[in-house]
């Protein structure tokens, strides 16, 4: 049923649901580098001997830590049914795992390299990184990101859901290591894997990385004023990720809209940078926090940090609606409203976010 004019996402859905309605087995790695037999990686649990922890928070998944001749492993298994019901929900373990076979090759740097998944017995099994996540980013964990997040996208992968619970510091770098949202586009001629893979430029790395995480890090950083230096920081990096970035896309290619987007984007940042950061890191914000507000209540997974982004929503238009509206941030919907009108949009999104909390 495949044709031209499918989304990207389409596509995806639907061979990814045909495939898990075949029962076809998908597996990557060698199961005899597992610690232990798989029927036993499958019966263990919190309490079995060599079990250090168990992460059962995940929606589609739980990780146990099992120390086993003297060395740490995560052992990531899926769920019986996922708890996002939806078409990405039902796909994502086959999601993770096709994208873990596809990167096991590479050897990206920052990109964990499980040794053995399978979709029949629904286990991942990884090395544990021992490390901490994140709060805002300083210029190493910075650097260390923004390489590996480039580095995905040369080779044709997406990754949308940059979470401090998807990011480990380990003291040298941070890691990744779950892709179950992570999905494939062509870096010489599209932008991202939504849409057909050029309609949506505004979803991009760097707005992935302060929109999941960043700017959320910040909230617990202080205020506004305490915030843009750390902001700063990161901007000045993700702008020379750019400039890098395309650098090495122009070496195979890359059509000139795809080079124009990142070189376009590190030149606005360099130039605002200089001349007026405070408007940068308003803009910047509103985006960050009123995408990720959106995101939480469509996917109706609130928490109290979603609260504390319609917090700041709505201080910020009251504080400063004037410059938020010359920052060009606002979305056509938003500018529309007056002020008034605006304020009561999104003091009835945090009601609702209150109402949907996980
Ligand atoms: N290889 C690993 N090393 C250390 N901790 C891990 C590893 N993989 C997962 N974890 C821990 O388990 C948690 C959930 O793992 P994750 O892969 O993000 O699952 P989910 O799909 O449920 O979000 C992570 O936030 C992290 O704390
Ligand atoms: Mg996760």
């Amino acid at each position: 049923m495949a044709g031209p004019d499918l989304t990207l996402d389409q596509a995806r859905q639907q061979a990814n649901l045909a495939f898990t309605a075949s029962g076809t087995e998908f597996a990557f790695g060698d199961a005899a580098a597992l610690p232990l037999p798989i029927a036993q990686m499958k019966a263990l649990s919190a309490g079995s001997p060599g079990v250090e922890t168990l992460h059962d928070g995940g929606l589609t998944a739980e990780v146990l830590c099992l120390k086993h001749a003297g060395r740490r492993w995560a052992v990531k298994r899926a769920r019986p049914v996922c708890r996002v019901r939806n078409i990405e929900g039902q796909t994502s373990f086959l999601n993770e795992l096709q994208r873990h076979a596809e990167l096991a090759g590479l050897r990206l740097p920052g990109v964990i390299r499980p040794v053995y998944g399978s979709l029949r017995d629904g286990l991942v099994v990884s090395p544990w990184i021992s490390g901490r996540h994140p709060g805002v980013l300083d210029e190493r964990q910075a650097r260390t990101l923004l390489e590996t997040g480039c580095a995905l996208i040369e080779h044709g992968f997406f990754e949308w859901d940059y979470s401090a619970g998807n990011l480990l510091d380990d003291g040298e770098r941070i890691w990744l290591y779950d892709f179950g949202y992570c999905y494939r586009f062509d870096p010489l001629t599209q932008f991202n894997s939504a849409g057909h893979g050029c309609e949506h430029p505004r979803h991009h790395l760097a707005e992935r990385i302060e929109g999941r995480h960043l700017f959320g890090a910040l909230l617990d950083a202080g205020n506004d004023d305490e915030a843009l230096p750390h902001f700063i920081r990161f901007k000045r990096l993700a702008a020379q990720a750019y400039v890098d970035l395309a650098d090495r896309l122009a070496r195979r290619g890359a059509t000139p809209p795809v080079l124009g987007h990142y070189r376009g984007l590190a030149a606005r940042w360099h130039q605002e940078l200089a001349h007026a950061p405070g408007l940068l890191y308003l803009a910047s914000a509103w985006q960050a926090h009123s995408s990720d507000l959106d995101d939480d209540l469509r996917g109706r997974s609130c928490t109290p940090r979603t609260l504390q982004r319609a917090q700041w929503l709505q201080a910020t238009l009251g504080a400063q609606g004037h410059r938020l509206r010359r920052s060009g941030a606002l979305s056509p919907d938003d500018a529309a409203l007056d002020d008034t009108a605006l304020l009561r949009r999104y003091h009835d999104r945090e009601v609702e976010a209150r109402r949907c909390q996980l």
